[in-house]
C-alpha cells in the first residue's frame, strides 16, 4: 500500500507543483495561512518539521515567518520540486527524504511538527502520530491540517461539480488534475473513509498523551476568485488540530 501511495504522489508531483505556484508567489494567498501559523506557533525562533512537505508549500510559508524549517517527504520527485522552489524563493529550508511513519530524525529534534494534507493518506495514522511525538521536544506542538474530502462527493450535485471541476482545471491551468485522484484500490485502503475527523484525530492525540488539544473546525484561508470557487467550492474547508507533548 505504501509503495503504491508513493508511486501515486511521484506521478502527480509535476501537476501538484504547478497547482501550488500561485500560493508560493502570492502574498495575498499566503497571508491567512501565515496568520494561522503565527497564532498557533507563536513568534519564537523555533525549529519546525513539515511532514509530507511535497513541493514545500507549508515549509516555505513557515520559513518566511522566520522559523528554521526542515521538510520531509517520501517522494523524491516531490522533493526535487521542493529543492527547485527553495532556490527560486531564495529560502533556506532543509529537505530530506523519509517516511512520515518512520522519520529519519533523532528523538526530541524539533520544537514543532506541522503536517498539511498528509495524515489522511498514511497507512497507519496512530503510528505516524507516535513518530511525530518521538521527534518533538517536551512542550513541543504537533499541528495537523487536513480535511474530510474523501467523503465529499456523496451527493449527485457534488459528484457532478467534482467532474466539472477536473475539466475546468485541465482547461484553465493546463495541468492534468486526474493524476491527483486516487484510484478505487488506493481509496479502499484509506483509514479515513467513513471516519469522522477531526474527532478521530483528537482521540489519536489524547491516546498518545498530548495535552492542550486545540481545534479549528473550519480553517478559513480561501481568498478565491469566482473561477477558483467554481473549481473548489464543493470541497469542505480544512480543519486544524494541535496538541502539546507533555
Ligand atoms: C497532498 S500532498 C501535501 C503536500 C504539502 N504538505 C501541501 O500542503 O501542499 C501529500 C504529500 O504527502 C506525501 N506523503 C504521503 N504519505 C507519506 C509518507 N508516509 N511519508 C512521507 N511523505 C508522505 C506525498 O508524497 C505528498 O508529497
Amino acid at each position: 500500500m505504501k509503495e503504491a501511495i508513493e508511486k501515486h504522489w511521484s506521478a502527480d508531483a509535476g501537476s501538484y507543483n504547478k497547482s501550488i505556484q500561485k500560493m508560493l508567489h502570492s502574498e495575498e494567498t499566503k497571508r491567512p495561512w501565515k496568520s494561522i501559523f503565527t497564532q498557533v506557533l507563536g513568534t519564537d525562533n523555533l525549529h519546525l518539521l513539515d511532514v509530507g512537505t511535497g513541493p514545500g508549500t507549508v515549509a516555505f510559508m513557515l520559513a518566511e515567518l522566520g522559523y528554521r524549517v526542515t521538510g520531509v517527504d517520501f517522494s523524491e520527485k516531490m522533493l526535487s520540486n521542493a529543492i527547485r522552489n527553495n532556490e527560486i524563493l531564495g529560502l533556506d529550508v532543509n529537505f530530506k527524504k523519509g517516511d512520515a511513519e518512520n522519520l529519519p530524525f533523532a528523538d526530541e529534534a524539533f520544537d514543532a511538527v506541522v503536517s498539511r494534507y498528509v495524515l489522511w493518506t498514511v497507512t497507519d495514522p496512530r503510528k505516524a502520530i507516535m513518530e511525530w511525538k518521538r521527534v518533538l521536544k517536551p512542550g513541543g506542538k504537533v499541528i495537523i491540517i487536513d480535511g474530510n474530502w474523501n467523503g465529499n462527493k456523496t451527493t449527485l450535485k457534488k459528484q457532478i461539480w467534482h467532474e466539472l471541476s477536473l475539466l475546468m482545471t485541465l482547461i484553465t491551468e493546463r495541468r492534468n488534475p486526474y493524476t491527483h485522484e486516487y484510484g478505487p484500490e488506493l481509496k479502499k485502503g484509506l483509514w479515513c473513509i467513513g471516519t469522522k475527523r477531526p474527532d478521530a484525530d483528537k482521540i489519536f492525540l489524547e491516546e498518545e498523551g498530548f495535552v492542550d488539544i486545540y481545534i479549528i473546525k473550519e480553517v478559513d484561508t480561501r481568498r478565491q476568485t469566482f473561477l477558483e470557487y467554481l473549481k473548489n467550492g464543493y470541497l469542505d474547508k480544512s480543519f486544524l488540530i494541535s496538541g502539546t507533548k507533555a
